[in-house]
């Protein structure tokens, strides 16, 4: 039989349920549950049932957890994050206080090119163990599934190995990660130029190539000013289409372009950013059902406008928070911070930012059959966290407040 653990004594259990993204008010129907026990059987949950005292001794040959009376959720999902990356970009923190752009920084060739050139010197083992180390962090903040995008290599080899990491940490890291391969995110300094060879690199050599490979289960591309425009953009997502990729966009994160109507135009599963949003926008995600991804930190580190999440809930749009860590418009990898600023910036409810970095993550990533609830047959996935109710967790912002982070059944990080 299956190595066995059972959680009990857990105060209150909150969870959305169900295996898709959840939209409007269904957003922040979460099931609360006092008093309660988890039993989980190799890697997944097999039963959620009352508490009665003395549980834990007819489990007496299994390994238990007393949960002391506090709150359980599901681990959290980071659903966009860049984690694979050389060096940092502290070094353009004056610029900025400055009153540099973001996009004069990367017109003037530093910002994601800065990154590009380090990313490119890193050797593979210098990336993986500095990406380890992230992931080691991620975890003491209840993350245990993270989407992660290429997009500091920009050539074919450089992005391929850069994913090939990825594949790695997968395997040897407790943090499950989800591919994407953003080749796209730049037009690099060798092609300012020739832009059109550019792209017509990315779709005709290392599109196919990441395919073939199996790397990537996504394809994204950063579709702004000064990046890729929107015809670009609809070139390179149709060619991952085709070849069997699911689609993602960087979309209205500086200026509002139409990213948000061509990523329902063309059936991508996220539009992420979206702080320029309009109401057509809106409207067009809805009826496509593309899930929204905001980024809370990033509009904080840029000092741009927040993303209007509290419309595009009323409009019917599934939405999930993540954190965007990367080196230029986020080098904050803390999930927890991304859900209180999506509380007292979003006016999102606690409830609804639960959903937003469980459930409706996972769908983002494709995952929610498997991952974002805590319910019998869901990979078991749980948080214990150092307060007795869900609320407690946005007002204490800034803190650490996970106790226990359990993954695929075992226990990861115990404090
Ligand atoms: O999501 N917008 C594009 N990419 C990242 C920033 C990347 C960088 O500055 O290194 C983002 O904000
Ligand atoms: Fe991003």
């Amino acid at each position: 039989m299956d190595k066995r653990l059972l959680v009990y004594n857990i105060g209150c259990l909150a969870t959305p349920e169900g295996s898709s993204a959840k939209k409007g008010e269904e957003q922040g129907e979460i099931t609360i549950r006092n008093n309660c026990h988890i039993l989980i059987e190799g890697e997944k949950i097999v039963e959620i049932g009352d508490n009665p005292p003395g549980l834990e001794r007819a489990f007496k040959d299994s390994e238990t957890l007393n949960a002391q009376g506090r709150l359980v959720t599901p681990g959290l999902v980071d659903c966009h994050t860049h984690l694979v990356f050389g060096g940092w970009r502290h070094g353009e923190l004056g610029l900025k206080l400055k009153g540099a752009s973001y996009l004069e920084i990367l017109a003037s060739g530093g910002g994601i090119l800065n990154s590009v050139e380090k990313t490119r010197q890193a050797s593979f083992d210098g990336l993986f163990e500095k990406a380890y180390g992230l992931l080691d962090e991620c975890l003491l903040y209840g993350v245990t599934t993270l989407e992660a995008k290429s997009g500091y290599g920009l050539t074919t080899e450089s992005e391929i190995k850069c994913l090939e990491v990825m594949k790695k940490l997968n395997a040897e890291h407790p943090v499950d990660i989800v591919p994407t391969f953003m080749g796209a995110h730049a037009v690099p300094r060798e092609h300012k130029e020739s832009r059109d060879k550019f792209i017509a690199l990315v779709r005709d050599e290392t599109l196919p190539l990441v395919a073939e490979k199996g790397l990537a289960r996504y394809c994204d591309i950063f579709c702004e000013k000064g990046a890729f425009s929107l015809d670009e953009s609809r070139l390179v997502l149709s060619k991952a289409k085709a070849l069997g990729m699911a689609l993602k966009i960087h979309a209205e994160e500086i200026t509002s372009m139409g990213g948000a109507a061509l990523a329902a135009e063309l059936g991508c599963v996220s539009a992420e950013h979206l702080i320029k949003i309009d109401e057509t926008g809106i409207q067009a995600m809805s009826k496509a059902g593309v899930i929204a991804v905001c980024l809370p930190c990033t509009s904080f580190y840029l000092n741009e406008d927040f993303a209007p999440a509290r419309q595009m809930i009323q409009s019917n749009v599934p939405v999930a928070v993540a954190t965007d860590f990367n080196p230029g418009s986020n080098p904050n990898l803390n999930l927890q911070l991304a859900m209180s600023m999506a509380c007292y910036k979003y006016k999102m409810l606690p409830g609804e930012i639960l959903t937003a970095v469980t459930l409706n993550a996972a769908g983002a990533i494709g995952k929610g059959a498997e991952l974002g609830t805590l319910e019998a047959g869901k990979q078991a996935d749980i948080l214990v966290w150092d307060t007795e109710d869900l609320d407690y967790i946005f007002y204490r912002y800034g803190s650490n407040l996970v106790n226990t982070v359990i993954k695929r059944g075992n226990i990861a990080r115990r404090s």
